[in-house]
């Protein structure tokens, strides 16, 4: 295998976060303004299946690739790292969509619906942060193996 494949992936997920993060930021502006069960739902789904997805493939395939690529020692672990930390926001957001769908309204004292909304929008923030980090840092870094392979 070449590394036409490693490209090809990603150029697949830098356009995937073009299409996540138009959602992330639909569903906050959704969130803050029509606040509803069907929306919650949505944001689950969102998290549950579209950014696992994405995450799935970075993980899995991109890894796969770069072995094949004859790729070892580039630190896959580092750019996983920033999966751990979604993952601990959504598993909080979940938590409190659970919460409201059992008819809670307040969580420690405080207004669940605001907790919730606070909750997703640190989850956008941080996956801004965290698809920001890959383009610049980790995409290019493996792109560099293409170029260093020739000389
Ligand atoms: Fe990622
Ligand atoms: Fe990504």
């Amino acid at each position: 295998m070449s590394f036409e494949r490693v490209k090809e992936i990603l150029t697949q997920l830098t356009k995937e976060h073009i299409i996540l993060l138009k959602e992330v930021e639909d569903l906050e502006n959704q969130l803050e303004k029509n606040f509803s069960e069907e929306v919650l739902n949505r944001a689950l789904s969102f998290i549950q299946e579209k950014v696992s997805k994405h995450a799935h493939i970075e993980e899995n395939d991109l890894d796969e690739a770069l072995q094949e690529a004859g790729i070892t020692d580039f630190d896959i672990d580092a750019l996983n790292f920033g999966h751990r930390t979604l993952d601990e926001i959504a598993e909080h957001f979940e938590f409190l969509v659970n919460l409201y769908k059992k008819g809670e309204r307040e969580y420690r004292g405080k207004d669940l619906q605001k907790e919730i909304v606070k909750t997703f929008h640190e989850f956008a923030q941080t996956l801004k942060d965290h698809f920001t980090e890959e383009e610049h840092f980790f995409f290019p870094d493996i792109l560099k193996y293409d170029l260093e392979r020739f000389e």
